[in-house]
């Protein structure tokens, strides 16, 4: 292990010296050294846990080390260990921790990052924290310690006392407020404490007094609990929550000015500059990148590893902040002269910053990652130029140069049309010396939300938060429904409560154990009902997870005709805590969902068989009559692809075989090739539903027994859901045979209208009458052109006068339609342009003259004058108008007695 001199105070290293000395500990090292450090003292290491938070809907991305223990601060007592340790993958581009504004333009921001920390669920005290940390900074690390001071929350005088113990004089340890010493995972619940922070000086001269210092390492004392409506609880026991990252301290060991010049970021800053380079755009050669150099080079990190973890691009939620991180990119790169796509180029750069093997899915998922990162790149470039020429347009306008201010419609249309996230075009103009009116552009988008065109929507917003007070009381329904033979059994409610949501009264309950499934992994809850035992029979509409170990039963009474609250009222002794039940799963569902689910599992092996490819799975829905399965891919499948996939499963599925469910250690599962999709969580043991040799997959939910259910097998559709990403919508088994029933139904009617003797010669005759279909309608469309030149209708017109206009009133046969009228009405305007015509047709009244020759009316001016005196309406131009008659005028009669008269009226 590489060692340097043991420093201390009275030992101050010049600049040149310090950097001599640490330069050679790299990020890998440092690393290492951190978890072997907290395990030699007592702390189990944990590996990272996924950028997506599973046991936490309250948050978009892990922000934090702490946050994959978030419920052993609460419930210390259900933690593995007590105390831990690891590297977390972090990612601050959402919610309260954000920093993707400052990412470029300051030494140190980041989005994605990398969290060292150690953690102790009641293991160890504050002063145990406090001397861990100091040994590790200075003898593990043997950072100097005049270049180091920390600060403590202005009322701990128990944090600034352990200080004084380690040896720190006051002047190195200041106090401060709550704001800078108080430390909460985001504005709402959670666990929180207050915390001491350690820094160290930078020595920059050319820093202010105040940002010389780098914080380097938080130390929490997470001793209370944040309720949700802002009220500070005490955890049961007293815990401990650091975090260091790992690139700050990458940058005070290598000595180095910022984040950006580490060893992390040295590959990936050489490989936008060769491809700079590659292209003979002019490089820039200095230590210290540009912003847009590490724009890009953050940016693609975190989209990498986003990806990896199993978010896609989309326009919802964390799959939408990975495509404004994608997008930011792009625009960066634009901005250094690069204007294609460029990114996967990266990618083996960035593996060269990962060669410690400690994050496998970047090697593992390479060739997805690159795949659903150009295909949004490809996507993003076509729009990107002129979503850009109009900005600039913006910039040169002269009437906005006193306001500097993109107009909100602009911003919005940039969004919408061109895919410019707001923060885009708002950091764009801000470069420019031109802002944003933000809150403009929210109420625009607000309003478009409204009008249903928008489709952007936080996927976070889940209704469980109000569960948390049945998980806090430790109410858990066992799921039992695994087991066929339990599918309608003896119960017992364990929670109920009703409430409103919005105009909506809802019931919900808790029963132990619980045969309904509402484990989500695409599969729809099951429905079916619980009867009391008063004989009442709710029916149970929906059924949610929201919390490990926690089921909760939406449900409403069976009689469509009782109303849900007064029957809550009225079932209200057999319906509470303790009552018996019986509950039963309703079958045909079931067993639709679970055809269905094993269906999917047959697509997915049969997609990778057909297309030879690692697709990744990017979302499902199982239902009991069909399935959905988006995956990345892209391009559109080919219908021979279609028919390949479709006969793979039919070919299986045919010849029947038992499906098994495994238990067994992820490490395992894993290695004997089971498909994982990244964005699930799984624990230690993880359930694998294996179709012998032919797919094996990691999976919770409901499967079929034997795979012969699933015949037949057809897919329904294929389409694009989102750059690169394809969604395949299939039916299998008895819902098939439904589908075909239902498609087939039509068919010998069809070919008897026909008269086809089956549907190969249905169609050709369809195909011929259509053709025939189309000449007739040319044919007639000739005839009418011809009839309306052909000189006077049956009926001589009516002749008389406006205002000395002369007037001619003709009656148009009333087989004749409106197309035909107006034909007629053009040729006589144009072959007897001394008269002004109107044409009647039952209550179709038409007014044509040619302008040039009729100057003191217009056709608009004479139909506007009848309509005064007979009742109608109708407007229109100087040669012609078209109105509607209350009254249809069907004779020469009925010419004279009311339109003429009209016409002539003053
Ligand atoms: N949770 C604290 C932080 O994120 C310490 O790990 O700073």
């Amino acid at each position: 292990m590489y060692r340097i001199g043991r420093l201390g105070v009275g030992s101050p290293l010049t600049r040149k010296q310090w950097v001599r000395h640490l330069q050679q500990l790299s990020s890998p090292e440092l690393r290492s050294r951190f978890v072997q450090y907290f395990e030699k003292h007592g702390h189990t290491p944990v590996k990272s846990a996924s950028l997506i938070p599973h046991n936490d809907k309250t948050l978009l991305f892990t922000n934090a080390g702490m946050v994959p223990f978030k419920e052993y601060f609460l419930k210390p007592g259900t933690a593995p260990y007590k105390s831990a340790t690891s590297v977390q993958k972090c990612m601050r581009a959402g919610g309260k921790h954000n920093d993707l504004d400052n990412v470029g333009y300051t030494p140190r921001h980041h989005t994605f990052f990398e969290m060292l920390g150690n953690f102790s669920f009641g293991g160890y005290s504050k002063e145990d924290a406090i001397r861990l940390a100091w040994r590790f900074l200075v003898q593990e690390l043997e950072l100097p310690v005049d270049r180091l001071r920390v600060t403590v929350l202005d009322t701990d005088e128990v944090g600034y006392a352990l200080w004084k113990k380690q040896g720190l004089p006051d002047e190195k340890i200041v106090r401060c407020g709550a704001e800078d010493n108080f430390w909460s995972m985001g504005d709402g619940e959670g666990p929180c404490g207050s915390c001491t922070e350690i820094f160290w000086d930078t020595q920059d001269p050319s820093l202010s007094e105040e940002d010389r210092w780098l914080e380097i390492w938080n130390l929490v004392f997470m001793e209370k609990y944040r309720t949700a409506d802002n009220k500070l609880t005490d955890l049961p026991v007293s815990c401990i929550d650091t975090g260091m990252g790992l690139e700050r301290m990458a940058s005070v060991l290598q000595g180095k000015k910022n984040n950006f010049q580490t060893d992390q970021f040295l590959h990936l800053i050489q490989g936008i500059r060769e491809n700079l380079q590659n292209r003979n755009i002019p490089v820039m050669l200095s230590e210290d990148p540009s912003a847009h150099e590490k724009i890009i080079a953050d940016h693609f990190r975190a989209m990498c590893f986003l990806i990896s973890d199993g978010v896609v691009p989309s326009n919802v939620g964390r799959g939408y902040v990975l495509r404004r991180i994608i997008r930011r990119a792009l625009r960066s790169a634009k901005q250094l002269g690069i204007n294609e796509p460029f990114l996967t180029g990266l990618y083996p750069y960035l593996l060269q910053g990962f060669n410690d093997g400690s994050y496998p899915e970047l090697t593992e998922r390479g060739a997805s990652i690159c795949n659903i990162v150009q295909n949004e790149e490809a996507a993003f470039l076509t729009t990107l130029d002129r979503g850009l020429a109009l900005l600039n347009n913006v910039f040169a306008q002269p009437n906005l140069q006193h306001t500097k201010q993109i107009p909100p419609q602009i911003a919005f249309q940039l969004y919408d049309t061109f895919g410019f996230p707001f923060d885009l075009t708002l950091n764009i103009a801000l470069e420019k010396g031109w802002t944003v009116d933000m809150k403009a552009v929210e109420e625009l988008k607000e309003k478009q939300r409204q009008m249903g065109k928008e489709s952007w929507k936080s996927d976070s917003a889940l209704d469980k938060g109000r569960f948390a007070e049945w998980r806090n009381k430790n109410i858990l329904s066992r799921f039992t429904g695994y087991d066929r033979t339990l599918l309608d059994q003896e119960s017992q409610i364990v929670a109920v409560d009703i409430h409103k949501k919005g105009k909506k009264t809802l019931v919900t309950m808790a029963i132990d154990p619980c045969p309904f499934y509402g484990l989500g992994g695409g599969q729809v809850p099951d429905s079916g009902s619980v009867t009391l035992s008063n004989g009442q029979e709710w029916h149970v509409v929906d059924v949610l997870q929201p919390y490990e170990g926690g089921l909760v039963l939406s449900v409403a009474p069976s009689d469509p005709k009782r109303n849900i609250e007064k029957s809550f009222e009225e079932d209200r002794e057999f319906l509470q805590s303790g009552s018996l039940i019986r509950a039963k799963v309703d079958l045909d569902k079931r067993e639709g969902a679970e055809v269905h689910h094993t269906a999917t599992h047959m697509l997915n092996a049969g997609l990778r068989s057909i297309l030879k490819t690692d697709i990744v799975q990017a979302g499902s829905m199982v239902e009991p009559k069909k399935l959905r399965f988006d995956f990345t891919y892209g391009k559109p499948l080919t219908t021979e692809q279609l028919q390949a996939i479709e006969n793979w499963v039919n070919q299986i599925t045919i010849t029947g075989g038992e499906t098994n469910v495994k238990m067994m250690s992820l490490t395992d599962a894993v290695s004997s090739g089971a498909i994982a999709a990244f964005s699930e969580k799984y624990g230690e043991t993880v359930r694998v539903i294996e179709v012998p040799g032919v797919s094996r997959e990691l999976c919770g939910g409901t499967h079929v027994d034997d795979i012969r259910r699933l015949y037949p097998f057809k897919i329904l559709s294929e389409t694009s859901v989102a750059a690169g990403t394809r969604r395949i919508e299939a039916v299998a088994g008895l819902s098939c045979v439904e589908w075909y029933r239902k498609a087939y139904e039509p068919v010998p009617d069809l070919l008897k209208l026909l008269r086809a003797s089956d549907t190969k010669d249905g169609v050709a005759k369809l195909d011929k009458t259509l053709q025939q279909t189309k000449a007739l309608q040319k044919r007639l469309e000739t005839l009418t052109e011809k009839l309306a030149r052909a000189g006077e209708t049956v009926v001589h017109p009516v002749e008389a006068q406006i205002n000395d206009v002369p007037v001619r009133i003709h009656i148009v046969d009333a087989d004749l339609d409106i197309p035909f009228m107006q034909k007629r009405a053009r040729v006589l305007k144009e072959s007897q342009g001394e008269w002004a015509h109107v044409l009647v047709n039952k209550n179709t009244i038409m007014v044509a003259l040619d302008p040039s020759q009729v100057q003191t009316e217009t056709a608009n001016s004479i139909l506007k004058h009848m309509l005064r005196h007979i009742k109608g309406g109708g407007g229109g131009q100087k040669d012609f108008a078209q109105g509607k008659l209350a009254i249809p005028i069907t004779s020469v009669q009925d010419i004279e007695n009311s339109l003429v008269p009209a016409l002539t009226a003053q």
